[in-house]
């Protein structure tokens, strides 16, 4: 629990004021146990007389980031799905997930483990059995039992199209083939227990999101990988296999790895509509 020096407190209130759960008794100088822990109290403070749960206070940095840069910076920010040999350094990991400290949590539970896969015989046994896996599940809806019914019931369904990513997807998946995984140096799996009111899922994607926009600036490539989280989703072998804790589920999965293209366009795509009401 963050902890209140009340001799150095000016009763500004601004802590009592930016607290979502209404936990300061500013009086007595207590934070109850309704307190979830975001640190606005502490990040709020002009006395600096709040004291985070763990750490020192540190004084925040202003953001030096334009609009202009975010949106140069998303523009940029591609789909990676061709990587170089080269290995990702420790350092390098370490930062990606020293800044997940900062990431947002539903209620700030931050249930999220994450796990490197590193090894290339690993990463080639997650590509496989993905692959794998999704074959099984092409061939069931493309199957001539199947196909019919989708054709009548969900007409806009692209199913000759599907037909087709599988066929081709059947004749490339060769051994040493990399059709999930694209041969990255490395894939970032976002992982939690499994709750029933929890948002894990979603934190997962918004980890992952600021993960793969971070990576970005350090020169790497990423790629959102549903295919692992449909397979690990379906497969308690898989889960154990890859060392995932059986109470988890992973909501996410990144490849990550040095981009071996270079975009140098910006594509034309639609912008979501905007409703006002
Ligand atoms: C939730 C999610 C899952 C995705 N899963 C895969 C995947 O399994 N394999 C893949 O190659 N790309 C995957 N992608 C990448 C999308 O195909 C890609 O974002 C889209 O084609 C747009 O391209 P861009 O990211 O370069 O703008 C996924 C993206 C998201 C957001």
């Amino acid at each position: 629990m963050p902890t209140i020096e009340l001799d150095k407190c000016i009763k500004c209130l601004k802590c009592v004021n930016d607290c979502p759960s209404n936990a300061i008794d500013i009086e007595r100088g207590i934070i109850d146990n309704s307190c979830i822990h975001c640190g606005h109290c502490v990040a709020i403070c002009p006395e600096s007389t709040i004291y985070p749960d763990t750490g020192e206070i540190q004084k925040l940095q202003s953001s030096t980031v334009l609009p202009v840069d975010f949106q140069n910076l998303s523009a940029n920010t591609r789909t990676c799905r061709s990587f170089i040999s080269k290995e990702v350094a420790h350092e390098t990991l370490q930062l990606l997930i020293e800044n997940m400290k900062h990431y947002p949590s539903a209620s700030n539970s931050r249930p999220i483990e994450i796990t490197i896969v590193k090894s290339k015989e690993i990463i080639q046994r997650l590509n496989d059995q993905t692959a794998n896996g999704l074959i099984k599940m092409l061939r069931f809806i493309t199957s001539p039992i199947l196909k019919p019914i989708l054709k009548a019931f969900v007409p806009k369904f692209n199913i000759t199209g599907l037909d087709n990513y599988k066929k081709k997807f059947i004749s490339r998946q060769i051994p040493e083939s990399s059709q999930v995984c694209h041969h990255a140096p490395l894939v970032m799996l976002f992982h939690a227990p499994v709750t029933k009111f929890g948002m894990a899922s979603a934190d997962s994607y918004i980890w992952a999101t600021y993960t793969s926009i971070f990576a970005q600036t350090l020169g790497l490539g990423t790629c959102f990988n549903g295919f692992i989280v449909k397979a690990m989703e379906r497969s308690k072998v898989m889960r154990k296999e890859f060392s995932i804790p059986a109470n988890h589920q992973v909501y996410a999965a990144l490849l990550i790895g040095y981009p071996k293209v270079k975009y140098i366009n910006e594509v034309g795509r639609e912008k979501p509509n905007m409703n006002t009401v």
